[in-house]
């Protein structure tokens, strides 16, 4: 383990919130198309050369441990494309400081990749998977690949990793029908599951507030098969509520974004891979940590940098959505957003 050099800050935002995770994308390809997240075919892909290296991930990573930052997710688009992610894992989880090492992932080539990253030092991983039914998951990825999926779920507990989480995007008329469904899926083989209402991110998803499955809606479903009983978030913070089966089987969650947002707990800083800070998930603008970098910034030089824009951070953009909409007048593409596919959620 590496020693830290400094001890941590207590950083705070405008609103009070402290820095506690680092989401780090590491590319924005995917080999999904998933159509609430990237239905787009013409995109302006990262070109190679501004894609961050591993040693400036890890090197920011150490900046903004000594911010606050205890939990690292590593994120895409899809990560497993990014060539060699094990020496990234290697390398953020030596970092001191760091309590929480994560994957999000779409699991299609986890089989191959567990083994490694497992080794690496990565010990838990989220998978998205909508449904279990191979029609519709082509439908909802446009790609053929449940069966890696499912395989990648199962290689990833032979490795050990735990928890396994199946993140879950719900949309009204495509695949509300599989909730109860994935919940015994996950019930079966040991995975938690969490349901994610479909939110209105990135310029092109043609989110409309029909499509959206509550967490009210979600969880009488359920409830109704399989009585819950709610715990809370993890932390306080963490953007899933979490349930208990009473049968005391399985874990359970809910992330709420839109119906109930989690804003005034957001500890969560964004980093693009082409070395962009994003402080919201829905926000427009950026702050280029990579051109700081390459220009021969020194750390202290780039810390304070960090510092000064997490110290004016006012985002709170779900619970604007919401006030929004209870006034009736929100409009999804009234704002530009940066696409979902360059943050990885
Ligand atoms: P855990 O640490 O395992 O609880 O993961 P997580 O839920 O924080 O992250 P994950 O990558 O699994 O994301 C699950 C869903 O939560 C995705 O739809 C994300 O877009 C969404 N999400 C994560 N963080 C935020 C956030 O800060 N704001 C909003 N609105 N959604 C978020
Ligand atoms: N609404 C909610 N969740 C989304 N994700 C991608 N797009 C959306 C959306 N529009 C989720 C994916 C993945 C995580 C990174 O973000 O399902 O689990
Ligand atoms: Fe689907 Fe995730 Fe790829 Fe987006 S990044 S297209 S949600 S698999
Ligand atoms: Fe954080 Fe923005 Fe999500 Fe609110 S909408 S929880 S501020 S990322």
């Amino acid at each position: 383990m590496e020693t830290a050099s400094t001890a941590k800050e207590d950083l705070k935002d405008t609103l009070g919130r402290a820095m506690k995770d680092l989401r780090i994308s590491v590319t924005d390809r995917c080999n999904f198309r998933c159509s609430y997240c990237m239905p787009l075919d013409k995109y302006e892909w990262i070109d190679r050369s501004e894609i961050l290296s591993f040693e400036e991930i890890t090197r920011l990573s150490r900046i903004f441990v000594r911010l606050g930052v205890e939990e690292i997710r590593i994120t895409g688009g899809e990560p497993l494309l990014r060539h060699d992610l094990e020496a990234l894992v290697s390398q953020l989880a030596r970092l001191e400081g760091v309590k929480d090492l994560s994957l999000t992932t779409n699991a299609s080539l986890l089989s191959e990749k567990a083994a490694a990253l497992a080794a690496a030092g990565l010990n838990r991983v989220n998978a998205s998977l909508d449904t279990i039914r191979s029609e519709k998951f082509r439908l909802i990825t446009r790609r053929d690949d449940l069966a890696n999926v499912l395989e990648g779920l199962s290689a990833a507990r032979r490795h050990g990793m735990n928890p396994i989480k199946i993140n879950s995007v719900i949309q009204r008329g495509i695949n509300d029908d599989d909730i109860l469904e994935l919940v015994e899926f996950s019930r079966q083989h040991g995975f938690w599951i969490r349901f994610i209402e479909y939110m209105d991110v990135g310029n092109s998803n043609n989110w409309i507030s029909d499509k959206m499955v509550s967490k009210i809606e979600i969880l009488e479903t359920i409830h109704a098969r399989y009585p819950l009983k709610e715990i809370g978030r993890a932390d306080g913070s963490a953007p899933a509520v979490n349930y208990q089966f009473l049968d005391g089987i399985g874990n359970i969650g809910v992330i709420a974004s839109v119906t109930e947002p989690f804003c005034a707990g957001c500890t969560r800083a964004r980093l693009t891979a082409d070395g962009r800070l994003v402080m919201c998930l829905f926000a427009d603008q950026s702050l280029d940590l990579k051109r700081l970098l390459r220009s021969g910034a020194d750390d202290e030089a780039i810390l304070s940098f960090i510092r000064s824009a997490w110290i004016a951070r006012t985002d709170r953009y779900s619970e604007e959505r919401l006030e929004a909409m209870n006034s009736g007048d929100y409009q999804p593409r009234q704002r530009r957003k940066i696409e979902m596919i360059s943050l990885g959620g």
